[in-house]
């Protein structure tokens, strides 16, 4: 069976309460895209925006149910909110907050038991990848970051190559192919192929609606993860359009 396709946005640490008209804009106008939609704001805003057609996610979560942990926002807190998803092991979340590839695999157990489906992040840095060690770095955090009970439905990976996160830089087709093929067969060796079959890969790192269609027809690549572009319905959308 054809994986549908997925965009999502990551809103990062950007949206006001008034941003529910840039969710409205894009349900509206291409609420009715051939792919699936999932945005995810703040956490502020969850509450705000569910309820409509597109799917709201949250950005990160805490492993634990709940607790003394100042600041933090658990699994089951996102999902009480409305959250369809999460997304999890960010590079931003791994370079600001030191998360590590453990960390992430017991945000995305907690995330499961919260009924989520969780986005897990992977990605080479620019040294990793001059260095030639690219399968590597992506092998060692698939490996330690997905826990055991993956399923088409339950998980997505984003491949995000750090360096190209908001530079404008994207890597040559080929080595996206050969990255995402390469998570593929990982998935297939650990799940089996039936679930490797099913989980959504995700490229992203600058997508914009200029370089969309061109991601999207590589192989084994089945949506996008968005950051600067999901903030303008218009960009948002033309990237959405491109996803058949
Ligand atoms: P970008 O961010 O689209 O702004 O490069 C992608 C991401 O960090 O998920």
């Amino acid at each position: 069976m054809a994986r549908k396709k997925l965009v999502a946005g990551n809103w990062k640490m950007n949206g006001l309460l008034a941003s529910k008209s840039l969710l409205l804009e894009i349900s509206r106008e291409y609420g009715n895209a051939a792919c699936d939609i999932l945005v995810c704001p703040p956490a502020t805003l969850i509450n705000a925006l569910r309820g409509g057609t597109i799917a709201i996610g949250g950005q990160d979560c805490h492993w634990n149910e709940s607790g003394a942990h100042t600041g933090d926002i658990s699994a089951a807190m996102l999902a009480d909110a409305g959250a369809d998803a999460v997304i999890l092991g960010h590079s931003e979340r791994r370079t600001d907050h030191g998360e590590t590839d453990e960390m992430v695999a017991k945000k995305t157990e907690a995330a499961w038991k919260a009924g989520l489906m969780a986005v897990v992040c992977v990605g080479e840095t620019g040294d990793e990848r001059d260095a030639g060690t690219t399968l590597d770095r992506i092998g060692a955090q698939l490996d330690a970051s997905i826990p055991d009970g993956a399923t088409g439905k339950n998980l997505v990976v984003a491949y995000e190559p750090v360096w190209a996160i908001g530079t404008g830089r994207i890597p040559e087709m080929s080595d996206i192919a050969e990255v995402h093929d390469f998570i593929r067969s990982k998935l297939k060796d650990r799940f089996g192929g039936d679930t490797a079959e099913a989980v959504r890969v995700l490229y992203g790192g600058s997508v914009k609606p200029g370089n969309a269609e061109e991601i999207f027809a590589v192989s084994n690549v089945d949506g996008a993860l968005v950051g600067g572009a999901s903030l303008k319905a218009e960009d948002f959308g033309g990237i959405i359009s491109a996803a058949k």
